[in-house]
């Protein structure tokens, strides 16, 4: 096997959830690529030791700069806050690094805009971790929507129901807490969770040409972390917005920190002409089927238990009936990015397709604060 050699940046819950998935994967793959976790980078050197003396890294590094120039270092993976990808991503595709890199692949559109032409003129490959797009239960969705099953598509829809953030004395900025932070997140709900929902919906259901969105800021000033003082809130506690994808169908999304009862309850369902499909996060490997072709004495929701050999990525798991669980989808995302390095044929989301879902979040915010429908930039290909 060819060693790849991992320089991962920040050791929080993707830090971990990212290491994970590189000690699994050539147990459970049969790759031609193995990942060698070389080196992990924090601000803290103890934590840094900690971390790696934990999950297996060879060395640590206190800046990410120094990371990025190291030649023993194949591939940078960045798994900080949105507001530092930029810069890592584009100082690590001038070092010539392969990039993996979490979402949203950036705090905007034009930002990254840049971030796609940097690391397409360097000519590095590259991933945006959406990965609910490989819980074998939505891949399965997208087996059956590309086999036609479903027909011509109706309605799409979505949500993705928090409630961690309802106490008003809760901060915002600094660790854990950056992400009620605007200048650290950039967005609220919008970037951090219907990101996810927009990702699997253009890839289930192709593009989304125009948006009218409404959002809230509850709670309006919390304390700054790192500054001590009380500030305004700049983020969005919840946005829903109506959408009309470029194939006639329409959606609607919705995301909230404040749906009391609810930690991570992303949904989606999709109906079309004969068939529809719905799947919950809680109930990650279900996929709920209703076929309206099935003889009428019969006819009605199935859930479907996705542990098959023959359901996507479960051969290489246990046996028929035993499910998996969300951790796996890390193990897929990178088993795919490893699998598309030895094809040559690049795993997706790339940066360029994650920039698609950055334009219909900035087309959300956009119409949040116009009160119109908003018409989404078009994602140009690759010249
Ligand atoms: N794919 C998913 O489902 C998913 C889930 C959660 C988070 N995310 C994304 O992953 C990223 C990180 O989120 P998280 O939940 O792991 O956050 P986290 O707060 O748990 O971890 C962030 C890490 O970054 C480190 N860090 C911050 N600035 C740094 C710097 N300048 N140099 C080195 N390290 C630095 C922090 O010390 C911490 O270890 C975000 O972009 C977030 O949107 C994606």
């Amino acid at each position: 096997m060819k060693p790849l050699r991992i320089g991962l940046i920040g050791y929080g819950f993707m830090g971990r959830a990212h290491s994970n998935g590189y000690r699994k994967v050539n147990n459970f793959f049969d790759l031609e690529y193995e990942p060698v976790l070389k080196a992990v980078c924090a601000r803290n050197q103890e934590n840094a030791k900690a971390f790696a003396a934990k999950w297996g890294y060879e060395s640590v590094e206190t800046d990410w700069r120094k990371l990025v120039e190291r030649e023993d270092i194949d591939l940078i993976d960045i798994c900080t806050p949105n507001n530092t990808h930029a810069e890592i991503a584009m100082a690590a595709a001038k070092a010539g690094k392969m990039i993996l890199c979490e979402k949203p692949l950036s705090m905007n559109g034009k930002e990254g805009e840049q971030m796609v032409k940097a690391i397409e003129k360097a000519g590095v490959p590259n991933m945006v971790w959406y990965n609910y797009r490989r819980v074998p239960a939505v891949t399965l969705a997208k087996q059956l929507i590309d086999e036609g099953k479903l027909g011509r598509i109706f309605h799409y829809r979505a949500k993705f129901l928090q409630d961690w953030t309802i106490n008003a004395d809760l901060p915002q900025g600094g660790a854990g807490l950056w992400r009620l932070d605007l200048k650290a997140a950039g967005s609220g709900v919008t970037g951090d969770l219907l990101a996810h929902c927009i990702d699997t919906a253009i890839w289930l259901n192709g593009s989304i040409d125009r948006v009218s969105a409404m959002t809230e800021t509850f709670i309006k000033e919390r304390k700054h972390t790192l500054t001590g003082k009380v500030e305004k809130v700049g983020i969005d506690d919840a946005c829903a917005f109506l959408a009309r994808f470029s194939n006639g169908s329409l959606a609607t999304f919705e995301s909230t920190r404040y749906a009391r009862g609810h930690k991570a309850l992303y949904t989606f369902e999709i109906n079309g002409e004969h068939a529809s499909i719905a799947w919950d996060l809680h109930d990650l490997h279900r996929l709920q089927y209703y076929d309206h072709r099935d003889a009428g004495i019969v006819r009605g929701w199935r859930s479907i238990h996705v542990t098959d050999g023959d359901h996507p990525y479960m051969g290489k798991w246990w046996v028929p009936g035993l499910q998996i669980g969300y951790e796996h989808t890390f193990v897929h995302q990178v088993a795919d990015f490893l699998q598309g390095l030895a094809n040559k044929k690049p795993a997706s989301p790339t940066f360029r397709d994650a920039l698609e879902t950055q334009y219909i979040c900035d087309a959300v915010l956009k119409s949040a604060k116009t009160g119109r429908w908003e018409k989404v930039t078009k994602l140009k290909s690759r010249k």
